[in-house]
């Protein structure tokens, strides 16, 4: 995998692994920036919080995002009128901006140095064909209060047709203001810190949970939360069926003259999303669905030709993807997993998790303490807007069961292509297996069936990882996992490419 520019910023200070059984009263699965801003905003109250991760602390999705803190999130707000009505568009704009508020109070209140800087956002089309879509999003930005502006120019070095602006939106580095929220918190005597502990699965027995782990441990909780992004635990909810993972890609490119001045999203496709950081201009975009291209070079390649025709960097610094997921009726699901349950889960950001995160975390605070929300039943995950969500849950899942059938059919790839750094599909009488040589030579052999659901992974070839295009399992070429759900590793064996070892 690429290092990611906010990657940098990451403490080289460790919190332990769980090395005993213990009991809590919440117990965070997952520690990104909903999993931290939940814990603290729990730091006073009575409770006693254990928060864990699979790995390091902020080193999931929030470490490579590009952290634009923003309530426009693309064009949504005259489709959310449209197929929810006026009250429940207003309550997610509301909720969007009450959460840009908290994290730029937060920000201020401690002093925070996570580069923090007030920026307008600008959605745009070169396009006259979306002029109609743009206006009516423009009136709905109106009937909603949100302070919009339609222009046709930029201070892009492109030709547009027309921009959307909201004003006063944000961008800041995100590992430096998860940091800081870790540092605030990691001082209360009622909350613990575990990394390198993932959860694996969830015991119910007479009203408590346990949360099982892969160190063999386990936690004993009145209520368990998942922010582990993807849930790791589905109780029959058929979240995994619900939501779609999307990878993109970043690049972080220095020496560009012109610097524009704010945060910018194309419309349409590819898309385009532009942003400054120090010295840096980070372009991103070329969104897929996660494990069904193996030459993702090219994506990199299409974002490079971009950047330099319009910017002329000297130099492309940094470069990375990942994924995020949408759901089927483009609303997150944060709150009980089922009515009356204990488990509690924020998923389904559709890459705007910097706010949706923390409308996540305020959400469930309220959830937890048992107040009332405005927004509890707008993000309800067993919410029922059937309509819409039939259209998108047949296509999600007719792809889903394609790749199933698909991995079941596809021919065998010769084992003399592979040459370093690359990799290449073997099918066995078992089943398939992905065969990687690294620089040095050495080849690492893993059984191509995800750990989650069992559909065959896809090599990607920029970030040489095997991913799941069911639900966006990364796994690393060894095996390891790189993102869930997926929890348990591939099985795997190195330089014998022996079948009879599995
Ligand atoms: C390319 C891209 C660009 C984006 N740009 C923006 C943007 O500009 N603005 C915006 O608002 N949003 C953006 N997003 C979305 C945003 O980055 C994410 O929605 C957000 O970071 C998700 O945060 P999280 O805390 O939910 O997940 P994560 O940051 O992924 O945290 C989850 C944590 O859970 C841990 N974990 C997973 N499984 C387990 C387990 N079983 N046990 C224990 N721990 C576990 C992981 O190690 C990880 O640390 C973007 C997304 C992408 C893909
Ligand atoms: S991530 Fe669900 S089957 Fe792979």
């Amino acid at each position: 995998m690429h290092q990611s520019l906010w990657s940098l910023s990451q403490k080289t200070s460790t919190y332990p692994p769980l090395s005993q059984h213990t009991k809590t009263d919440i117990c965070i699965v997952g520690a990104g920036i909903t999993g931290i801003t939940l814990a603290y905003l729990l730091k006073d109250t009575p409770l006693t919080i254990c928060l864990i991760d699979s790995d390091r602390v902020s080193s999931g999705t929030t470490a490579y995002t590009t952290a634009k803190v923003t309530a426009q999130h693309d064009l949504i707000y005259h489709e959310l009128i449209h197929t929810f009505g006026h009250y429940d568009a207003k309550c997610y704009a509301n909720a969007q901006l009450e959460a840009l508020d908290f994290i730029s109070q937060t920000i201020k209140q401690h002093r925070m140095d996570c580069e923090f800087e007030r920026k307008f956002s600008a959605i745009y089309t070169q396009n006259a064909h979306d002029i109609p879509l743009f206006e009516k999003e423009y009136a709905a930005y109106q009937e909603l209060g949100l302070k919009g502006r339609l222009v046709k120019t930029l201070d892009l070095p492109f030709p547009i047709e027309c921009a959307l602006i909201l004003e006063n939106q944000a961008q800041f580095n995100p590992v430096k203001y998860t940091t800081a929220l870790l540092e605030e918190i990691q001082t209360y005597p009622n909350i613990r810190i575990y990394e390198q502990t993932a959860a694996t699965d969830i015991k119910k027995k007479d009203g408590t949970l346990t949360v099982c782990t892969s160190l063999g441990y386990e936690i004993e909780a009145q209520k368990v939360v998942q922010t582990s992004h993807y849930p790791f635990y589905d109780d029959l909810s058929f979240l995994f069926a619900k939501m779609e993972a999307q990878t993109s890609y970043l690049m972080a490119c220095e020496g560009v003259k012109n610097m524009p001045e704010g945060m910018y999203l194309s419309y349409g496709q590819p898309t385009r999303s532009i942003r400054t950081y120090q010295n840096y201009l980070l372009v991103g975009g070329e969104d897929h669905r996660t494990g069904t291209e193996k030459e993702t070079k090219t994506r990199y390649e299409a974002l490079t030709r971009f950047a330099t025709q319009h910017f002329a960097p000297s130099n492309i610094s940094y470069r990375w993807s990942t994924e995020d997921y949408d759901t089927v009726d483009r609303l997150p699901y944060i709150g009980q997993m089922k009515q009356g349950d204990q488990i509690f889960v924020a998923t389904g950001f559709k890459k705007w998790g910097m706010t949706t995160s923390t409308v996540a975390a305020l959400l469930l605070k309220d959830l937890i303490l048992g107040q009332e929300s405005p927004y509890a039943s707008l993000f309800n995950p067993n919410r029922q807007h059937i309509a819409l969500q039939i259209k998108n849950l047949i296509r999600y899942n007719a792809q889903t069961a394609w790749e199933l059938v698909k991995g079941k059919l596809r021919a065998e790839e010769d084992l003399s292509q592979l040459t370093p750094g690359e990799a290449v599909v073997l099918k066995l009488d078992e089943g398939k297996y992905g065969v990687y040589m690294d620089e040095q030579g050495e080849t690492w052999m893993v059984d191509l069936t995800c750990p989650h659901l069992g559909c065959e992974l896809s090599f990607n070839r920029a970030e040489r990882t095997w991913d799941c295009p069911c639900h966006g399992s990364r796994l690393d070429v060894t095996g390891a996992v790189v993102s869930g759900p997926a929890h348990s590793a591939l099985k795997s064996t190195t330089n014998r490419i022996d079948p009879n070892l599995f």
